[in-house]
């Protein structure tokens, strides 16, 4: 009888550890589940981190541990230290209204927010898919909040500078661009195809309607003045945009950055008056080789340089630099008065269970950024 109350109490006392909070700040490891402060996985993807006063704000996908659309929404999560992290529940929430543009089942993927010194409110801009379209709709949508956690109040979704040429493109290539026909091509990656692409074939495809817009990040700079940097026209060419004043709209003024190049996953950041992009290129949720740019201002002339990744080390899964250690990035934030690239292991099974991985950036003897693997960010 003795001896069975012991195992009882001792049963009870292993539960209790099992499922209690970590009370003190957790090690992140680099590729492994990241805990909460109620002990569960940190379930926010794709998205960024900001500091506001003393804490840090990180917003991300919030996945469902099956499928691939959005069923909460936008997830939110505070911290003093980097290191602990408490959910503060979803920022912006799906709709329940059918034919909603954020209707539940939607795809809403890459959020980041900034705070807006002028309008003192937090503006998220996010890449949009409407429920059961697939990728098609490709577009950018805008909500703001008065406070970190939200709720944030859903804008609009649109595609992006439509009727608009790129700044820097002049009348001759507008004509040039004018006279490519999109439905021409039924045969991709041929040199005669990818000539067309750098021409602007999509960009005039989709010229009335407004260019695509999916993996996208944001970047305040010096100034205040915010640009939107997105994967568009089918994922073969960024486009760098200039937001409003109030970040909720877009100025007019772009240009294309590597036509044809396929990158994904922008992250951008500027180092010693230099801007850095750190993109992926374009394999689904799979890892691959990064690639980077620069540019002396947020309007080029950008520059393709070899990938940051390097080293000997493997990362996840013994994934090496040229597959970015197992990961596609996210964004570039300060830890620590540290540039860290942020990027999302993806878990293509269970999106929730996507892990986390930060790399702190160094600089070579000539200024430029190298990431090598380390097994934590800190
Ligand atoms: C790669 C993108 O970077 C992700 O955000 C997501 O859109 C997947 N593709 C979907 O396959």
């Amino acid at each position: 009888m003795k001896k069975n109350r012991w195992m009882a109490g001792l049963a009870l006392c292993c539960m209790a550890l099992l499922t209690s909070a970590p009370t003190q700040a957790q090690e992140l490891v680099n590729g492994q589940l990241w805990m909460d402060t109620e002990g569960n996985h940190i379930n926010a993807h794709g998205g960024n981190i900001i500091q506001y006063g003393d804490t840090y704000y990180w917003y991300g996908e919030n996945r469902p541990y099956r499928g691939f659309t959005t069923e909460a929404g936008v997830g939110v999560y505070s911290s003093k230290d980097l290191k602990t992290w408490k959910n503060e529940g979803i920022a912006l929430a799906v709709s329940e209204e059918a034919g909603h543009d954020i209707e539940r089942g939607c795809i809403m993927e890459r959020p980041k927010v900034l705070y807006n010194a002028k309008t003192q409110k937090f503006v998220m801009l996010f890449h949009l898919e409407l429920k059961g379209r697939g990728y098609e709709a490709a577009r950018v949508a805008f909500a703001e909040s008065d406070s970190p956690t939200g709720p944030f109040r859903f804008i609009r979704s649109t595609r992006v500078n439509a009727g608009i040429w790129p700044f820097n493109m002049d009348k001759k290539a507008q004509q040039a661009a004018q006279q490519t026909d999109a439905r021409k091509w039924k045969e991709w990656w041929t040199l005669a195809w990818r000539k067309e692409v750098e021409k602007g074939m999509y960009l005039w495809r989709d010229f009335a309607g407004g260019q695509m817009s999916r993996d996208m990040t944001v970047f305040i700079d010096d100034d205040g003045k915010a640009y939107h940097i997105t994967s568009s026209q089918e994922n073969l060419t960024l486009l760098v945009s200039e937001l409003t004043d109030d970040f909720l709209d877009f100025t007019g003024k772009y240009n294309m950055v590597a036509p044809g190049g396929q990158n994904e996953a922008p992250c951008l950041m500027k180092h010693d008056g230099t801007y850095w992009l750190i993109c992926s290129g374009c394999t689904g949720w799979a890892p691959n080789e990064a690639r980077m740019f620069s540019a002396p201002s947020i309007w080029g002339p950008w520059k393709q340089l070899p990938s940051p990744f390097v080293g000997t080390a493997t990362g996840y899964r013994n994934m090496p630099a040229n597959k970015t250690f197992g990961a596609q990035g996210t964004y570039i934030f300060p830890m620590n008065g540290k540039p860290t690239f942020m990027a999302d292991i993806w878990n293509d099974r269970h999106l929730s269970q996507s892990l986390h991985l930060w790399l702190p950036i160094e600089f070579d003897s000539e200024g430029v950024p190298v990431i090598n693997w380390a097994t934590t960010p800190f």
